[in-house]
């Protein structure tokens, strides 16, 4: 199969820049859809033979057209929560999207998607809406009647400069004094690096055996939350005593947050965790990757943050 240009759907985001870095230094085409372009458009431009292309991707008549001149797509849309709570939110960013995609992927003769999914994911048995979505999405994307090969990625958590996971948990312990409660606190996860999550996805997107694969994503070591907290806030040098909260007082915590408009912690997070994000099978191993350890990179960025050192390493490992 020939791929020379490739739509991007959530391609402005923390996986999607590394991603369009990469794929640009392998010398892809591509075009990245965003709802915002003027807000988005500073690190992606810079990068050679890319495209930042105003659509709103829910709407089936602009996704068919902008990807009329692709010959592959990726989608990496995903959202943690939703302005409700009755699920609609997800639905829509992660269900009638797959609809959309394999019609407008039919329509254009796209036949190689690849999807960012996440570990856990199952449409009948997930426990968050974000699980259940995300495994109705993969269901319906795989099981397209339209010859798409679709190839999905099940990462545990992703860690890399522009994290939102590392980055909130030290903004939230140096805001909190002493005592830092924390919900979920034996959930556990296995992080992955983002560049090494992104050199799978480019390895992948031109091998056949990866056809139809769902993929498990996960770096060397297993962590419980708390474990997780404690090393990051080792990391940023914040002396805080971590009290764990059992599991009525976490869901309570949960459904406070709920009300808070940026839903730092939500139900349904609550639920995603629930389910441990581990793999069974360490699939970045298919294709010799060997994992990167939170402990060799995160404390590079979490110590030494700034917009401008993040656009500083964007420019370095994009060569310019
Ligand atoms: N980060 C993790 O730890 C993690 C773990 C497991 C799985 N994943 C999955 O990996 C994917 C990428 O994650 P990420 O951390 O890079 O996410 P991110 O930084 O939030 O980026 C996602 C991008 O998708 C677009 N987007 C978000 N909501 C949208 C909506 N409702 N409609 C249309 N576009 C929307 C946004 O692009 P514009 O604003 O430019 O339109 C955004 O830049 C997601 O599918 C996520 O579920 C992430």
């Amino acid at each position: 199969m020939l791929i020379k240009r490739i739509g991007i759907l959530g391609g402005t985001g923390f996986v999607g820049q590394s991603l369009c870095n990469r794929l640009s230094e392998q010398g892809y085409q591509l075009k990245v859809l965003t709802r915002s372009r003027e807000y988005k458009r500073d690190n992606l431009i810079l990068l050679p033979g890319l495209d930042l292309v105003q659509a709103d991707v829910h709407d089936p008549a602009q996704l068919t057209r902008h990807l009329a001149d692709c010959d592959a797509v990726i989608n990496l849309i995903g959202i943690l929560n939703e302005k409700g709570s009755n699920g609609k939110g997800f639905k829509k960013a992660h269900v009638e999207l797959a609809e959309k995609l394999i019609m407008a992927c039919s329509e254009n003769n796209i036949h190689r998607l690849l999807q960012m999914s996440a570990l856990n994911a199952d449409a009948v048995n997930g426990k968050s809406h974000y699980l259940r979505t995300k495994g109705e999405a993969e269901d319906l994307l795989h099981g397209n009647k339209e010859n798409i090969h679709v190839t999905s990625f099940r990462p545990s958590i992703i860690f890399g400069s522009a994290d939102s996971f590392f980055n909130r948990f030290a903004k939230l312990l140096k805001m909190t004094p002493v005592f830092f409660p924390l919900a979920c606190h034996s959930s556990k996860f296995a992080p992955v690096y983002v560049l090494d999550l992104v050199e799978m996805m480019v390895r992948s997107l031109k091998d056949p055996e990866s056809y139809g694969q769902k993929f498990q994503l996960c770096g060397p070591r297993t962590y419980t939350l708390k474990e997780l907290v404690s090393f990051t806030a080792k990391t940023i040098g914040a002396n805080r005593k971590i009290i764990p909260l059992n599991d009525i007082l976490s869901r309570i915590q949960a459904a406070i947050f709920d009300f808070v408009p940026s839903k730092p912690f939500s139900t349904d997070n609550y639920l995603s965790a629930k389910t441990d994000s581990v793999c069974t099978c360490n699939d970045l191993m298919h294709y010799g990757i060997e994992p990167m350890a939170i402990e060799s990179i995160v404390p590079q960025y979490l110590t030494n943050h700034s917009y401008r050192s993040s656009y500083t390493e964007f420019r370095t490992t994009s060569h310019r």
